[in-house]
């Protein structure tokens, strides 16, 4: 049996994970826990060619966790298909939201915490861009000075559907600004406090304003933070070739896809590992 490895892809964030095909990450009952703990240490992990197919993703994700079975513009349920074309997926529009830094589910419509992680397989590739690209907000909060981190733990920040799909849409017909505003916003703590420990900002395109702050202060900290995140040199940047399939640990890690055409053959199938920790 081939050995696994996980190489790391720098010195901030992400491994690629080797010497596993797609039948044994299925069959072998010790991949899960190592890939939990390779995940937990690397924040995102790269299986290059796996060839995964969606049965096989969907099963593997529900080893690693529950899993989100909302449909997904797609027929098997814990799949999401992730295409800008409007005929694979009617809320392709929603989508242009990933070409901003985010963590999934700061806005859920239920009361639901964000997703621990999210699994993603190239089905088709764009001809230029779609790049996914992260950074590790536990570094970002690690890297920081002891005063500034004791400071970023006393502020609370209010997230909306409005700030991730205003910079997208700045001149939204009034039925759409009325939808953005009938959806829940949330307020959290800037700096997450992990059950492990370990404390994460909770950065990224949902954050609105920082409570209690003057709205302009508060948001040229926020960008201030946000820019110092996902400087170039703590970014991992995949470029996608079809079949690999990644892995991010959505709890620390903020992603974002670079900008690809409304009518890429682009698609990617989505499956997301539910998560049970509140930001707190
Ligand atoms: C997502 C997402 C990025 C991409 O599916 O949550 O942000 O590169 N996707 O498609
Ligand atoms: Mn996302």
């Amino acid at each position: 049996m081939t050995t696994i490895t996980v190489e790391k892809l720098n010195h901030e964030i992400g491994a690629e994970i080797t010497g596993l095909d797609a039948d044994r990450l299925a069959a072998d009952d010790t991949v899960p826990g190592l890939i939990l703990d390779a995940l937990e240490t690397n924040g995102v992990l790269v299986f290059r060619g796996l060839h995964l197919e969606p049965e096989a993703q969907v099963a593997f994700c529900r080893k690693l966790g529950e899993i989100d079975t909302t449909p997904g513009h797609h027929p098997l349920p814990g799949i999401y298909r992730v295409s800008l074309d409007t005929s694979k997926n009617s809320s392709a529009n929603y989508l242009r939201g990933t070409f901003d830094w985010h963590i999934d589910g700061c806005t859920p419509k239920d009361d639901t915490y964000p997703q621990m992680a999210t699994v993603l397989s190239a089905k088709a590739v764009a001809t230029s861009g779609g790049e996914t690209e992260f950074a590790s907000t536990y570094r970002a909060y690690d890297r920081l000075g002891t005063a500034e981190q004791e400071r970023l733990r006393g502020l609370r920040v209010l997230h909306s559907l409005e700030a991730s799909q205003r910079p997208l849409n700045p001149d939204p017909s009034p039925r759409l600004l009325e939808h953005w505003r009938n959806w829940p916003t949330r307020e959290h703590p800037l700096v997450w406090t992990h059950r492990s420990g370990r404390r994460s900002l909770v950065l990224g395109t949902s954050t609105d304003r920082v409570i209690g702050m003057d709205r302009a202060a508060g948001r040229a900290l926020l960008d201030d933070l946000l820019a110092r995140c996902t400087a170039p040199e703590y970014v991992y940047r995949h470029t996608w070739s079809v079949g690999d399939t990644v892995i991010w640990d959505n709890r620390g890690v903020i992603h974002r896809a670079a900008p690809y055409p409304q009518d890429s053959p682009r698609e990617m199938l989505r499956t997301t590992v539910l998560g049970d920790e509140p930001i707190q």
